[in-house]
């Protein structure tokens, strides 16, 4: 059965929420330029914490921050309550927020090649495996060439053989090493690496950062 995402914000059931933006999306602000410039997308965004991060850096980008060339940041989730949730904490007028399937999101011809980047967190974890190729179709549908893709994946670590299978999720874990198959056919990947910075329940090697650019 598939899970019922709006059923557990509405219960307060959602162990991958940590109150705050990716630390591991902080350590990226702090050291790179030049990627999220323009109009960007957040898939699965939950309560928007990183949609916020990113606004909030685009801001201070007169201050030196990485951010600055963002003009303006669209979350979206299909889950109502997480999107009611983060339209409650935006914080500034560059955050954005759409209740709606990714799937279906990217099917609209209006909203073809309209995104200058895109992010996401544990979203490509939240798909069933049989939906990852329609994901990155999806996701190529959305970018304008040469887009970039900034990607925050949940890593099954090689020991855990328990979780191998893989098909009991969400999460479904992906192994680091099987990342390129599914993204090299549209995306150069550019870096690639474990970030340092973590959220202190999720041990270092369980999240690899990803760049990729559409090429
Ligand atoms: C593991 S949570 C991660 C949320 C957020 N990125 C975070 O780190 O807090 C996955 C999110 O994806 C959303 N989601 C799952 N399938 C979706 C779909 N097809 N379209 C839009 N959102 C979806 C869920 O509602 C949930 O908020």
């Amino acid at each position: 059965m598939s899970k019922d995402w709006n059923q557990a914000y509405a219960n307060n059931k959602t162990p991958w929420d940590k109150g705050a933006a990716s630390p591991a999306l902080e350590e990226w602000l702090g050291k790179e330029k030049n990627v999220f410039r323009g109009k960007g997308i957040v898939l699965g965004c939950g309560l928007g914490h990183d949609v916020r991060l990113l606004a909030k850096s685009a801001k201070e980008g007169n201050k030196g921050n990485a951010a600055e060339g963002i003009l303006e940041v669209t979350g979206i989730d299909f889950s109502q309550i997480a999107i009611e949730k983060a339209e409650a904490l935006r914080s500034s007028a560059l955050e954005s927020y759409l209740c709606t399937d990714f799937f279906e999101y990217a099917e609209q011809p209006d909203q073809s090649n309209s995104y200058d980047w895109a992010f996401e967190h544990t979203f490509f974890c939240a798909i069933p495996n049989e939906l990852r190729n329609n994901y990155v179709d999806c996701l190529v549908q959305l970018l304008k060439p040469k887009a970039f893709f900034l990607a925050i994946f949940f890593i099954q670590d090689p020991k855990d053989l328990a979780a191998s299978a893989s098909s009991d999720g969400p999460p479904f874990k992906i192994k680091r090493e099987a990342i390129d198959a599914y993204f090299e056919e549209h995306f150069e990947i550019i870096t690639a690496y474990t970030p340092k910075q973590h959220y202190k329940s999720r041990p270092y090697g369980s999240e690899y950062i990803c760049l990729m650019q559409l090429m």
